[in-house]
């Protein structure tokens, strides 16, 4: 799949791309399906909310779970994250964001090129973050909130805050995120399960808590080029994975034909 002429011009632009329905209802729920065997799994790569028990974050799943290896693999995902970061990309990270309802808790203001940089001593603002997302996503379930054109900035100050949440990020303080407000505004990133989003390591985001009933669950991988390694090991490898070799992409019917992808 090949993004067009005026999608790489937005995504130039505004530093995000959103794809309605990219992935169909069959394929959406063969990834739901693979979900709670792994959440029922006692692995650090689970990591609970700060409050209550639900699940925050999956992490590491493709080296749990082969359909979540064939999907990171997937060419609607792969493709047109080579056409704008290059031909050799390796998989840096693979999650899921579950944001169950009620429960799920804030992620602060952040571009996950501070977490990169300064955890991992990745070079340059490069990788990319390919997400899908697993529910319908509305206003109340705790969207992802991006401000368009935050990415066209140098990287911005970030301080280290290891108390807001149970997940340890390197985030904008807030002056810095209402002057760039001022100028992009904020784009929530609202669609039917299936929707994908494609940003840059430097866009700023963010998503507010889910007080709602509707759980908010969102697949995302994250691809770099491997001239722009981690040079840094200090994080868990379910962080970033040390694997550099180039991801190649598999057949298109690969979710639902796993023959396919042999
Ligand atoms: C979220 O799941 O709302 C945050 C995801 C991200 O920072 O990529
Ligand atoms: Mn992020």
């Amino acid at each position: 799949m090949k993004l067009s002429d005026e999608q790489l011009e937005v995504f130039r632009r505004d530093g995000l791309l959103i794809l309605p329905s990219l992935f169909s209802a069959a394929e959406v729920a063969a990834i739901r399906a693979a979900l709670p065997p792994l959440y029922d799994e006692e692995s650090e790569a689970n990591i609970g909310e700060k409050a209550g028990t639900a699940p925050r974050t999956m992490m590491g799943l493709h080296q749990r779970s082969d359909l979540f290896d064939r999907l990171v693999r997937h060419p609607r995902l792969v493709e047109p994250a080579r056409q704008i970061a290059g031909p050799d990309l390796y998989i840096q990270q693979v999650k899921v964001n579950v944001k169950a309802a009620y429960e799920g808790d804030v992620w602060q203001w952040h571009y996950d090129f501070a977490t990169h940089h300064r955890d991992d001593g990745v070079p340059a603002p490069q990788a990319l973050n390919l997400h899908i997302l697993l529910d319908e996503v509305s206003h109340y379930n705790g969207p992802l909130y991006f401000i368009p054109g935050s990415h066209r900035h140098e990287p911005l100050p970030t301080f280290h805050d290891v108390t807001s949440t149970s997940y340890p990020l390197w985030v904008v303080d807030r002056e810095t995120v209402t002057n760039l407000i001022a100028v992009g505004g904020i784009t929530p990133a609202l669609g039917p399960p299936g929707t994908v989003l494609i940003f840059g390591d430097l866009m700023v985001h963010g998503s507010p808590g889910n007080m709602s009933p509707w759980d908010r669950a969102i697949f995302s991988l994250i691809l770099n080029p491997v001239a722009n390694a981690q040079t840094a090991f200090a994080r868990p490898e379910y962080k970033h994975h040390t694997d550099f070799s180039p991801v190649v992409p598999l057949a298109d019917d690969c979710l639902l034909e796993p023959a396919a992808a042999q």
